[in-house]
């Protein structure tokens, strides 16, 4: 049997997404895909286009294990080539460098012979699992709310079974089975004897924030600050959908002072915040993961999914580590008046 390529997969992705990705035809950039996007906070030097498809790799090489990813990082290039994978679909936007340990992506990506795809914008919207996990059925999807890329909005219904803001909170925690990181948090503070530990799958489940647990659900607004979402966005949604009962945020979290906190409170709108952005490998990596597997049944898919863990300083790598550490910079990083020596 003929093995699978970089050119298969490919097209596997521009399957999945109906043509959203870059092929042979469309040239990057020239406006035709509206799903190549310049992402910019306008800061000098630190913008980003995405390019959904194939990002580097040569068309002809062969695919036994691709792994999906949300974010690309030193330490997924090192899984990958650790664990035999020859592709990484990655959902979030590759960028030279930043995504790759600080080098330009060809020389590490050639030096592990690893193909690279990318799917964000692209992916979005194409299923409706964010807004089921969190209990609700689309009624009304945006992708651009505003005129802005990426601002995604859903109205959704409740699912059945799901009447009142506890109820949501009980789907997620079923859903997401965040008990077993926590479990992990756990055993990682004993192992390392450092009680104080954080991690983020761990930390942040879904939470009320404005409403008690038994009030109605009704009609669902599910937006995620993060990607521009502001108040003026909310009274917009409400002109459209006024009978809006409940504000769900997720990926991103509303926390302390944040505008819409006061103005959902101030509208009587009962507000949620769901899932972290820690767990999109769980609600958009995995659908993603068996769509592909479906489609290309003779390579192995696996998921890389990231843990990042807080430490206190003191309780940071091992004794020799620390001593190494404190030795490196007292003797060439810190002038004399730090060090007292
Ligand atoms: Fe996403
Ligand atoms: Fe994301």
């Amino acid at each position: 049997m003929a093995e699978t390529t970089v050119q298969e997969v490919l097209e596997a992705l521009n399957l999945i997404t109906g043509g959203r990705v870059i092929t042979g035809q469309q040239e990057t950039g020239d406006g035709r895909n509206p799903y190549v996007i310049l992402k910019t906070s306008h800061i000098p030097g630190k913008e980003v286009m995405e390019t959904p498809g194939l990002v580097y790799g040569d068309p002809a090489m062969p695919v036994k294990k691709l792994a999906v990813v949300m974010t690309m990082t030193e330490s997924v290039v090192e899984l990958a080539a650790a664990s035999g994978v020859d592709a990484l679909v990655v959902h979030h936007p590759v960028a030279d460098a930043a995504s790759c340990g600080g080098v330009p992506l060809k020389d590490y990506l050639h030096h592990y012979r690893l193909a690279v795809f990318e799917l964000h914008e692209a992916f979005h919207g194409l299923h409706p699992g964010i807004a089921l996990l969190h209990g609700h059925m689309p009624v009304h999807i945006d992708v651009c709310f505003g005129g802005t890329s990426g601002n995604v909005v859903i109205v959704g219904k409740p699912l059945a079974g799901i009447s009142c803001l506890k109820d949501i909170l009980a789907r997620l925690e079923l859903m997401m089975g965040q008990d077993r990181d926590v479990l992990l948090l756990e055993a990682e503070k004993r192992i390392y004897q450092v009680t104080d530990l954080q991690e983020i799958n761990a930390m942040e489940g879904g939470s009320i924030i404005n409403g008690n647990p038994d009030n109605e659900v009704g009609l669902i607004l599910h937006c995620f600050p993060h990607t521009g979402f502001c108040p003026a966005d909310l009274d917009r949604i409400l002109e459209m959908y006024p009978e809006i009962k409940t504000v769900i945020t997720s990926i991103s979290r509303v926390r302390k002072n944040h505008p819409l906190i006061d103005t959902c409170r101030l509208k009587g709108l009962n507000l949620v915040a769901g899932n972290s952005h820690a767990l999109e490998i769980w609600e958009n990596g995995l659908p993603l993961a068996y769509a592909l597997q479906a489609i290309l049944s003779d390579i192995e898919v696996v998921i890389f999914r990231e843990r990042v863990t807080s430490y206190p300083l003191a309780g940071a790598g091992n004794e020799p580590l620390r001593h190494y550490a404190r030795q490196m910079a007292e003797k060439y990083l810190l002038p004399q008046r730090y060090t007292g020596k």
